[in-house]
């Protein structure tokens, strides 16, 4: 199941370090090829020898200690790896990740890992609970950091809450499927727009929309997560950067379509999530508008980046988004005929849980070949790997 698949195994001093010991095996025994790296806390619940004995190689846990000669360990250890997996990871391991602090050979090869990492937290339910760690697990999720668990049952502290490490055979499943998700997109360039744009009025306000960002991250982060080379051109947003992608920022409309012109070129696949502001105030008063009576605004037209991406096409394949709030299938099919499009994604905004400022998202696939693909409500992310396997299948068979 897992011949040849090279996991570096991560455990954090919890009680919970025993059951990393069956997760050990279950990695070897499916025949992937296990090195342990162990906390100093780690070793306390756990000797060293059973790891090395079950894995067949030596336990790490010294930064000082070379792999082989010449080798920084946790470097050699991050470029060896398929995929970390972490478990248990206590509350502190998770802090220091998310606070980019690598003080032992732990923390600094997961700093240096460029393959998927798997967190299966564990802890007492206080320190979950605690919003201190909520942030934490917050911010890891938002970087692309994978989580198995924690479950809620019996703690070893005698209380029952959430916190107890997930089962072995879960973070087993996740393991097998982070590691077999496919480089659908290696060697491609993909362009992606997100966010909002503003459109300034005076040296302090402007007019702009509700979109968040989150579907145009989530679509860059798994783009890269696919294997594609990822550029991200995006308005201003609250979001952290998406692991293993350029970010260009952007604030107004005119700005986002000269960063995405050149970007044009050079891409295989462009999906533009962005919500463009349509108009932007005629001129912008260089001083502050005073108030007197009423104000009326005069408004033009910013341009349709996307539209002149079709006109620009070529062989490239060009997705955009089409927010309604009604007549939705109608109106995203005529914008994908009008702005020369093989694929709109057409959302409801009238829905419960679709649109912007919304964690999931309901959509309708559209393809250019008259194919529709009604996708349930989802996860952001889950729309956006959906989206990118349609995409992927698609472009390669062009
Ligand atoms: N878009 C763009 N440039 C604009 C406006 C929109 O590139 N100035 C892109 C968006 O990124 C999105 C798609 O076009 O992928 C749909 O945008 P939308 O504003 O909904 O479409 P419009 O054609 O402007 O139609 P309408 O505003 O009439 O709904």
């Amino acid at each position: 199941m897992l011949d040849g698949k090279r996991i570096v195994l991560g455990v954090t001093g919890g009680i919970a370090a025993y059951k990393a010991v069956e997760l050990c095996r279950l990695f070897v025994r499916a025949g992937a090829e296990v090195r342990t790296v162990m906390t100093a806390a780690a070793k306390e619940f756990v000797a060293p020898l059973t790891f090395q004995s079950i894995s067949r190689n030596p336990v790490f846990s010294s930064l000082f200690a070379g792999v082989e000669r010449y080798d920084h360990v946790h470097i050699a250890l991050a470029e060896w790896a398929d995929l970390f997996v972490i478990a248990p990871a206590t509350a502190n391991c998770l802090g220091k990740i998310a606070a980019g602090i690598a003080d032992d050979l732990l923390t600094t090869a997961v700093m240096a890992a460029r393959c998927p990492v798997l967190l299966a937290p564990a802890m007492n339910s206080a320190m979950y609970e605690n919003p201190v760690t909520q942030g934490n697990l917050q911010k890891l999720q938002a970087l692309g950091y994978r989580f198995a668990g924690p479950e809620e049952g019996e703690l070893s502290c005698g209380e029952t809450g959430r916190g107890r490490l997930a089962a072995v055979e879960l973070i087993f499943e996740q393991a097998r499927a982070l590691l077999a998700a496919e480089k659908l997109l290696a060697g491609l360039n993909v362009l992606v727009t997100a966010g909002p744009t503003r459109e300034p009025l005076d040296p302090v306000r402007y007019l702009t929309n509700h979109s968040s960002g989150r579907m145009g991250y989530a679509l860059a982060a798994a783009a890269a997560r696919f294997g594609a080379r990822v550029v991200l051109v995006s308005g201003p947003t609250s979001l952290a950067r998406p692991w293993g992608v350029r970010v260009v920022d952007v604030t107004t409309a005119r700005e986002m379509r000269e960063a995405v012109l050149p970007e044009f070129e050079k891409c295989q696949i462009a999906v533009k999530a962005a919500a463009v502001a349509d108009y932007r105030p005629g001129s912008e008063s260089g001083t502050k508008i005073k108030k007197s009576g009423e104000l009326t605004l005069h408004l033009v037209k910013n341009p349709d980046i996307l539209e002149e991406l079709g006109k620009l096409k070529g062989e490239r394949f060009l997705a955009g988004f089409a927010a309604e709030t009604e007549d939705v299938r109608e109106n995203a099919l005529d914008k994908m005929r009008r702005k020369n499009l093989d694929l709109i994604v057409a959302n409801d905004l009238t829905e419960p849980g679709a649109g912007f400022n919304v964690e999931t998202n309901i959509c309708r696939l559209l393809f250019r070949d008259g194919t529709e693909l009604p996708l349930p409500k989802m996860s952001k992310d889950l729309v956006a790997e959906t989206i990118l396997r349609e995409i992927a299948k698609r472009y390669r068979k062009q």
